[in-house]
């Protein structure tokens, strides 16, 4: 039997899977409630959305390396945002328009069928690329029909033209692409469409040098537009900004601008750009609605081309996870994360609780300890000096009451040095920290602040040590986590 080229390309990657299964399963740092690819690179979150029931979460995926490449969709599906269940293979690279990657989109539902907007990704020998956006459709959710490309790269714009983000305004469709302009510009470009196939080209939506972004970096990537609380908020990925201060500490930023978006007009009047999580790993998040209303977000837990071949799972044939979904609210102006709800469920059993009061002291608290835990912190005072926490010896929380400045500490998987990200507080309240073997997010006064990294451990240790300079009190309960992998 002769086999299409999209089944050889499916065959190859349950192969690897399959080849693989053991030596990714026996990682002591493959993590237990955070999504991951079942062997290879995940990078991007794409096509998330509530549909027909379940929520749909697909990935970047390169199944026979742990590099980037020829990338495929994979696919989970889930109830509750809690458990997931692997899904069969959506999109590989097999036709000509996509033949080195069918790179990040989007996904609305239209007519009882699942659109998927991606990028074909093209490069000729010389490395000329040429990009695509194209559209598959399905009726069940799970096998999807390719269309083809439905856009061409508009004039203006160099091929670093990427990752459609498609929604439904007043009756029309819309969709964001992130965008290099011809003078090297980040940029995001802007169409509109009755139908979903037909699009016109409506301009610029955001960058290209524009003012409040002028001189903002070389390209935006994953772009999403989207309301909260009847503002307008734009989420993309700038490249080629450099470190000022704390900010824009990693090599590419994620972040988001605040405004004012005209549907007829096609105009986003915008304010100035912030960046959205200020840890290490966190890249190219991506949100949908879903039928309760909330805006819920999605993260991929790394940064393009930050010591991506340094990470000791790759002798595990794996590389990357998603952040755990975070609901978005809008609260003074500032766009915070919180854990969504339904995360809860994950608690096994009942909380342990702590009243803890120290002074000069470096403690562990009794059954506070674990590789997959919750953690949350409230009614914390801190004197005058410092108060951290240590997870596994490897990861560090610091609080310095003096300069108000939170600090999120590592020891480097490159060379074990120690390595810092910090932002400025008003005060610290309270702390909800997810740790999960070899990933930390950490949520500051309710989703104020976010800090979110990979860290690695000695797989043993799964202490947890509290430490404070002068007097330092808090409330606290702990509770130790589940799977999230269903049948
Ligand atoms: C962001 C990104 C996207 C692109 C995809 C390719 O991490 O570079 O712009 O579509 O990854 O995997």
């Amino acid at each position: 039997m002769i086999l299409s080229r999209d089944q050889q390309l499916r065959r190859k990657a349950y192969e690897e899977i399959e080849l693989n299964k053991d030596i990714v399963e026996q990682d002591p740092y493959r993590l237990k409630y955070h999504l991951m690819p079942p062997v290879g690179l995940l990078n991007d979150p794409n096509g998330f959305i509530q549909w027909d029931g379940n929520y749909h979460l697909f990935y970047q995926w390169m199944p026979f390396k742990t590099g980037h490449g020829a990338k495929f969709w994979g696919h989970y599906v889930s109830k509750d945002l809690v458990t997931w269940k692997h899904e069969e293979i959506a999109l590989t690279p097999s036709e000509w328009f996509e033949k080195n990657g069918c790179y990040s989109g989007s996904a609305i539902g239209h007519n009882d069928e699942l659109h998927l907007f991606y990028t074909g990704n093209v490069k000729d020998k010389e490395g000329n690329r040429e990009t695509y956006q194209c559209l598959a459709v399905s009726g069940d959710g799970v096998n999807f029909d390719k269309k083809g490309p439905v856009i061409e790269l508009p004039v203006g714009y160099t091929s670093h033209f990427r990752d459609p983000k498609v929604w439904e305004q007043d009756g029309r469709y819309f969709m964001v692409v992130g965008a290099q302009t011809s003078d090297l510009k980040g940029a995001v470009a802007l169409f509109a469409s009755e139908d979903l196939i037909d699009w016109e080209h409506l301009g610029m939506l955001a960058g290209g040098g524009k003012p409040p972004l002028n001189d903002f970096g070389y390209m935006f990537e994953c772009p999403d537009l989207f309301s909260l609380d009847e503002t307008d908020v734009l989420v993309f990925s700038p490249q080629g900004l450099k470190p000022e201060g704390m900010e824009y500490q990693n090599v590419y930023q994620s972040g988001y601008v605040i405004g004012t978006f005209e549907p007829v007009s096609g105009v986003f009047m915008h304010g100035e750009f912030e960046e959205l999580d200020r840890g290490f790993d966190f890249y190219a998040p991506q949100t949908t609605e879903d039928e309760q209303g909330r805006r819920i977000l999605f993260a991929w837990m790394s940064v393009p081309d930050q010591n991506e071949q340094d990470h000791p799972t790759i002798g595990h044939k794996w590389l990357h996870n998603m952040t755990i979904p975070r609901e978005l609210r809008l609260t003074g102006g500032k766009v915070v994360q919180l854990p969504v709800q339904e995360l809860e469920s994950l608690r096994l059993g009942e909380a342990i609780e702590h009243k803890v009061v120290l002074n000069y002291e470096n403690v562990k608290l009794k059954e506070v300890s674990g590789k997959a835990v919750e953690l949350l912190l409230d009614n914390i005072q801190v004197s005058e000096g410092w108060f951290s926490i240590t997870i596994g010896g490897a990861a560090r929380i610091v609080y310095s009451k003096k300069q108000n400045l939170f600090s999120l500490e590592r020891k480097s998987y490159v060379d074990g040095t120690v390595e810092k990200r910090q932002c400025y507080l008003d005060d610290l309240n309270s702390l909800r920290i997810f740790i999960d073997t070899s990933s930390i997010e950490v949520f500051i006064n309710n989703g104020e602040e976010t800090f979110t990294a990979r860290f690695y451990p000695v797989p043993d240790d799964e202490s947890i040590q509290f430490e404070s300079l002068r007097n330092t009190s808090f409330n606290i309960k702990k509770w130790n986590l589940g799977n999230i992998i269903g049948e």
